[in-house]
Order: structure tokens, then C-alpha cells, then sequence
């Protein structure tokens, strides 16, 4: 039969790992999209009317530009990719064999796990699904730069106190993909609100920087004795900017409702006295769409649903430095 190449409309999107019934929620309520004429092959959700301009957040990597791609042999298959696009990442729910196959043909991708602090690539990478041995979904275009959208550490098994530390090692890879920001680093200070048992801070220390962790648990022995850290049994939302100062970071991992997060967010952009945080939005129940927007809506900001989030957001904003030069 030989190869055929067959434009579709729409876009197929893939969830994070456990996360399909949170991005077709979202896709309905806060996207108004509608489902009709969806195919689900494995956890990717193909939706041939799909025309928002928005990604779900839950989603972590869509296909823009979808093409059903027949073939008969591997060769073919990866020849295919190739005429189009120099990088691909599989997503793979069937003929998992073959779907290696076909890789194995490809340039070569790092598909393995990462170390931090890792940048994130910013050329594009294709995704190609077979959805039987003689069929796929391709799109060259993807709403990720990642390979089939997921940034995974090679994890520490002895060292953090909590298995937290992933999700500020991603959080701050993705701060410097999309807002150029530097990790936190000698001589830069944080102050980290909800830090018990300490996984935000130890990646923070590690990096060089001093924390100011407060929490109404002691963060673990190691950390309290290191002289990086500066420990508070306080209440974080109620210290002022003005009693604790400057911070290059501010950063929250508090199990609070998300209104309560918001105000105290703004509070602290308000006051001038930093101009980066990463905060964890911590959803209970249906998920308040509107108050996510409000959070949306603060100049230099993103909202991401981490790959190493649970039922969270993260919220990250960084303002752009103002350089001053003089000029003669
Ligand atoms: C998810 S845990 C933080 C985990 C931490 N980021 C880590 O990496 O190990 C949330 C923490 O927020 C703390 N917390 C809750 N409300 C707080 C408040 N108002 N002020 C300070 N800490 C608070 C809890 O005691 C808890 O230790």
C-alpha cells in the first residue's frame, strides 16, 4: 500500500500520568471546549474540533497539527518523521516493540532522565503515536519543548528530607525556560513560607543561597544546623515585607486555600521587596477556574501544572531585570 500522509484537523492532547479526568474537566469547564467527536487512544485525547487558543494545564504536551501517518514497514515510519522534523519523542499505549523500533531509527533524543539543574531545550520536538502497528498520529508541532512533555530527575533517594524537592527543581527549570531567570545562588536570599521538612530548602542551600524557612514544624536536624538557614516557628502570611525586607525569592509550598495565597501574593509583588516567586496552588474539590485566572492575570506570571504536582498548580513569576547603562 506504500506511505500515505493524511492531514487532520484539531489537536490531540496527553495528559499528565493520572491526570486525564483533571484535563478533560478543565478542557469543559475552564476551556469550553467540547468533547464531542473525541477518540482516546491510551491516555492521548484526540479532538478533532478542538480551536482554543489555550493549552489545559493539565496537559503536557499537545499535538498542534495532527497527521494520520499509514504505513507498512518501521523504515518507512521513521522515514516519515524524518522528512519532517529532526526531533521526536513517542507517546505509547500499544505495539510498544515496533514504537521502539521506529526510535531506534530516528536521531537520537535523551528520553532519560535528567540532572538538576538541567535547561531546557528550546528547539521544537515532534510526538507520534502508533495506534496500531500500521498507524499514527504524528504532529511536528507541539505545545512543548520537552520530550513528550515531561521533565523527569534522576532522583536522591538519601539526601532531601521530602520528596518535595522535585517540584522546586522543576519549578525553577521551567522559571528559567520561559522567563531567562537564574537559579538562586550564592549570596542570593529566599524566603520560604511552609518549608517543614525542608526538600524546598535543601535544593535552595545546596545551590548556595540562604533560606529563611519558615514553618510551625522544625525543618529537618541537618538543615537546621546549617548556617545557610534561618529557621522561624511563625505563622508565614502574617510577617510583613516590611518587618523581613528583601528577598530575590519568594516561595510557598503552604497547604492553604488558593484566595489566601493569592492575597498574600499580592502583598509581597505590591510591596516591591521581591520580584520572583514560585508558589504551590493547592486545588480542594472542583477547581475555581476564576480565581486561577485572577492568579493568571498578574503581570510576569505563569501558571504550570508540574509533572512532579499532585492535585497543584504552580504558580511562577519573575519580572524582567532593568539593566541601566550609561552612555557616553
Ligand atoms: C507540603 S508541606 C511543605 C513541604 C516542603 N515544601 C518541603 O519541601 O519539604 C506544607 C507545610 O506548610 C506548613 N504550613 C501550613 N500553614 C502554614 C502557615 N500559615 N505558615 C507556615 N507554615 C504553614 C505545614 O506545617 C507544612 O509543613
Amino acid at each position: 500500500m506504500g506511505v500515505t500522509i493524511e492531514k487532520i484537523p484539531g489537536a490531540a492532547l496527553l495528559p499528565y500520568t493520572d491526570m486525564k479526568e483533571m484535563m478533560l474537566s478543565e478542557l469543559t469547564r475552564r476551556l469550553g471546549v467540547t468533547l464531542d467527536g473525541r477518540n482516546d487512544y491510551g491516555d492521548l485525547v484526540y479532538l478533532k474540533n478542538y480551536d482554543s487558543d489555550k493549552i489545559p494545564y493539565w496537559c503536557r504536551t499537545a499535538m498542534l497539527e495532527p497527521s494520520l501517518v499509514h504505513f507498512d514497514s518501521i523504515g518507512e515510519a521513521a522515514n516519515v518523521l524524518r522528512g519532517m522534523q529532526r526531533s521526536w519523542a513517542p507517546y505509547t499505549f500499544t505495539c510498544f516493540r515496533r514504537a521502539a523500533l521506529i526510535q531506534d531509527k530516528l536521531p537520537r533524543v535523551n528520553l532519560k532522565a535528567r540532572n538538576f539543574p538541567f535547561e531546557i531545550p528550546r528547539a521544537p520536538i515532534g510526538l507520534y503515536t502508533l495506534i496500531d502497528d500500521k498507524t499514527m498520529i504524528v504532529s511536528a508541532k507541539t505545545s512543548s519543548c520537552l520530550p513528550a512533555g515531561s521533565l523527569l530527575f534522576n532522583e536522591d533517594h538519601e539526601n532531601p528530607p521530602s520528596r518535595a524537592y522535585l517540584k522546586i527543581q522543576e519549578a525553577l527549570c521551567m522559571a528559567n525556560h520561559f522567563f531567562g531567570a537564574e537559579l538562586p545562588g550564592p549570596g542570593q536570599k529566599c524566603f520560604e513560607a511552609g518549608a517543614c521538612p525542608g526538600g524546598w530548602t535543601w535544593v535552595l542551600v545546596n545551590a548556595g543561597s540562604s533560606v529563611f524557612a519558615v514553618d510551625r514544624s522544625e525543618l529537618a536536624p541537618s538543615l537546621m544546623k546549617n548556617p545557610l538557614v534561618t529557621f522561624r516557628a511563625h505563622d508565614a502570611f502574617t510577617y510583613t515585607p516590611k518587618e523581613l525586607g528583601e528577598f530575590d525569592w519568594v516561595l510557598s509550598d503552604v497547604i492553604c486555600y488558593p484566595e489566601r495565597l493569592l492575597e498574600w501574593i499580592h502583598v509581597w509583588l505590591d510591596s516591591g521587596k521581591t520580584k520572583q516567586m514560585i508558589c504551590t496552588i493547592k486545588m480542594q474539590g472542583e477547581i475555581d477556574w476564576n480565581l486561577v485566572a485572577e492568579f493568571e492575570k498578574i503581570p510576569f506570571s505563569k501558571i504550570v501544572h508540574l509533572n512532579y504536582n499532585k492535585h497543584e498548580l504552580t504558580f511562577i513569576h519573575v519580572e524582567p531585570k532593568i539593566e541601566f547603562s550609561m552612555v557616553k
